[in-house]
This record gives C-alpha cells, sequence and structure tokens, in this order.
C-alpha cells in the first residue's frame, strides 16, 4: 500500500521497513563499538520510541541494560506554562552511561526538557540516539549523537509514529500529502 489515509489525512509512502531496519542496524554498530565495556543504560522515551528501541537493541551485542520513560506534560497551577516531568525511573543513573533512546527530534523541546531532567540525576554521560532528525527544525544545543534517518520538515507516520494516537503500528514510515 503506497497510499493511506488516517483518520482525516492522506499519507505516502516514506521509507520502507528494511531501509529503516538497515539504518537502525547501522547506529547499533556505532553503539557496539563506542559502548563496549561501559554497560550503557537506554532510556527509552515513551510512546514513540518502542519500535526503534526494539529493533535497535536486538541488534546490540554489548552488555546494555533498558528502561522506560515518559515526559508528563501538566501545567504549572500558577502559570500556564507547560512543566515536563520524567517518570519511570526506576535504577539509580548515578555515575551511568545513559543514552536517551528517541522516535523523532523536531524542535528539540523534548530532549532538551529530557536532558535537563536527567542532569538532576548526576549520570557519569548522556547521549541521544534517534530513529529520525528533521535539521531544518532543531534549534537546540545538544549535539544528537546517533541518528537513523534525516528526515526533511514534514509530518510522518508509522514505525512507532503517529497521528493522533493512530499508525504507530505500521513497519514502514509514511509521509504525509
Ligand atoms: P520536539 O519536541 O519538537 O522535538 O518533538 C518531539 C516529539 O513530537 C516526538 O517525540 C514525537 O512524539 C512528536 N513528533 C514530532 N514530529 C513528528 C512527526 O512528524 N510525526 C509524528 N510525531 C512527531
Ligand atoms: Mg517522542
Amino acid at each position: 500500500m503506497d497510499n493511506i489515509k488516517v483518520k482525516d489525512k492522506e499519507f505516502s509512502i516514506f521509507i520502507k521497513s528494511n531501509e529503516i531496519l538497515i539504518r537502525v542496524e547501522q547506529v547499533a554498530q556505532r553503539i557496539n563499538i563506542d559502548y563496549k565495556d561501559k554497560n550503557p543504560l537506554f532510556l527509552v522515551v515513551l510512546n514513540g520510541a518502542f519500535m526503534f528501541a526494539s529493533d535497535l537493541f536486538k541488534k546490540l551485542t554489548i552488555d546494555c541494560e533498558i528502561s522506560f520513560v515518559k515526559l508528563s506534560s501538566y501545567s504549572g497551577t500558577a502559570t500556564t506554562e507547560i512543566v515536563k516531568h520524567l517518570i519511570g525511573i526506576n535504577e539509580d543513573l548515578k555515575g551511568r552511561n545513559i543514552i536517551v533512546v528517541e522516535d523523532i527530534v523536531d524542535t528539540g523541546i523534548t530532549i532538551e526538557h529530557m536532558m535537563e531532567e536527567l542532569k538532576k540525576y548526576e549520570p557519569a554521560d548522556v547521549k541521544i540516539a534517534t530513529l529520525l532528525l528533521k535539521p531544518e527544525k532543531y534549534d537546540k544545543g545538544y549535539a544528537i549523537d546517533y541518528v537513523a534517518i534525516e528526515i526533511p520538515n514534514d509530518f510522518i507516520i508509522g514505525y512507532g509514529l503517529d497521528y493522533d494516537g493512530f499508525a504507530r503500528n505500521l513497519p514502514d514510515i509514511y509521509k504525509i500529502v
């Protein structure tokens, strides 16, 4: 299926599953080299990154651990500013080598919140692995260390990414028409 409809919007095929898996494996190979004997802890940002994390993790040959986190947004009581709070950390992160696993880095607001929150746990090091990066949009200072695929500034779905909760189950990535 090259064209699909999700709710009110049309999408066309953009990146096929076999191409995604090749790129994911390339990231895994780099991490296998960079993190040999470092026992990294992967922190997977839910919901979108679950599929990427699963395929990535299967290609890792080093000793490593995985855990799943979420940034919950809630409106601060005193201001209208959205406060992001990190939930799901059960491990002691102090002194650990952390790799944050994201589905997509767009504006970078999410990853910025994540990095700020993680600092409080005093890890030894935090790096970022993302399936997708929109370089035209990203304007934050944090280096995005591992990028499987760079894409233009289009809205995409599939392989974990959703439109209004739907389409996360698609093995291929589609872009909006
Ligand atoms: P950022 O905070 O602007 O970098 O956006 C990060 C989050 O927005 C991602 O983790 C996704 O959940 C969502 N997002 C950004 N771009 C897209 C897209 O093209 N399709 C689906 N979700 C997206
Ligand atoms: Mg996300």
